[in-house]
């Protein structure tokens, strides 16, 4: 299921005094059946980016391409909600996508509005409560009564629903406690591994990029500044470097040992290759 960006730009508010040109004419293939981070700083264009996948955002100029569908600046996919069945966005502000007076009314909408019956949504709605640890207590209570995280996990626990074969997520971790975070990254992980999702997902974590992620995409400006496969990425520090981003602990370690005269290699990414390549040394 390919995912291609051709020469997109994003202009908010064209024609006005406030006009900003967010995407500049970028290029962007994305791998299917991967985990793909989109990294960079704050204003970068990452969400700007992901809004395109669904059509939530209209390139002003160029085209993107997603599994049969051309998305234009003058036109709308032809059957939008087909594509929306086929790409689960979740927002970056959980709050906005949430909206009935349930829980359980609020995760079972997409299905419904897919045409599946009221029973079978009501299913599907528990079922993808559960993967996002979200008990039956949870069921009739409002969606605005909740915390962040929860609202997140309700979020996310909607798109599930829909079953999408593509699920783009932007910072679905913000506001989760740190086990919580690992847990829905781990969730990401199961449905890419078990269940060949393609996932692309918008994160400032970068433990988590490596821990989870097969491709990394770097944007800067507006611009796609790199694109470039996880080990790539972390096996070359001076990339981290040029992209502004402070690596995660392993990787600063290696280099600080580095520094210090150890000889380890810079295929080392994790805490046992690290000490197996320590080991190696001591002997
Ligand atoms: N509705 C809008 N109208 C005008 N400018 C906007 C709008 N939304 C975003 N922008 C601008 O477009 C640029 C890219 O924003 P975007 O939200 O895509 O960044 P981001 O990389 O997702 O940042 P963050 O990490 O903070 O979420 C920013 O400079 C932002 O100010
Ligand atoms: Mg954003």
């Amino acid at each position: 299921m390919p995912i291609e960006f051709k020469q997109v730009s994003h202009e908010y508010s064209p024609n006005t005094p406030f006009a900003y040109k967010a995407l500049n004419e970028i290029d962007l293939e994305l791998a299917e059946g991967k985990i793909t981070a989109i990294v960079g700083a704050t204003g970068s264009g990452k969400t700007t980016i992901v809004q395109h996948l669904n059509a939530l955002l209209l390139p002003t100029q160029g085209e993107i391409v997603v599994v049969d569908k051309t998305i234009k600046s003058t036109e709308k996919p032809k059957n939008l909600k087909a594509l929306r069945k086929q790409v689960g966005l979740v927002f970056q502000f959980p709050e906005y996508q949430l909206f009935e007076e349930t829980i359980l009314k609020d995760v079972a909408f997409g299905p419904k509005n897919f045409g599946v019956s009221e029973e079978d949504a009501q299913e599907k709605a528990k079922e993808a409560l559960k993967m996002v640890g979200l008990d039956e207590t949870f069921y009739e209570r409002s969606p605005l009564d909740l915390s962040g995280g929860q609202k997140r996990r309700v979020a996310i626990a909607g798109i599930l629903a829909m079953d999408p074969q593509v699920l783009v997520l932007d910072e679905p971790t913000a506001g989760l406690d740190p086990q919580g975070a690992k847990q829905m990254m781990g969730l990401f992980e199961m449905l890419n591994k078990k269940h060949g999702k393609t996932i692309l997902v918008v994160t400032h974590d970068m433990e988590h990029v490596l821990d989870y992620c097969d491709e990394v995409v770097v944007v800067e400006r507006g611009k796609i500044a790199m694109h470039v496969s996880k080990e790539e990425f972390f096996e070359d520090a001076s990339l981290m470097v040029k992209a502004n981003i402070n690596p995660p602990a392993i990787i600063r370690m290696r280099t600080m040992l580095q520094e210090k005269g150890f000889a380890i290699p810079n295929t080392v990414l994790s805490l046992e290759a690290l000490v197996k390549a320590l080991k190696k040394g001591v002997a």
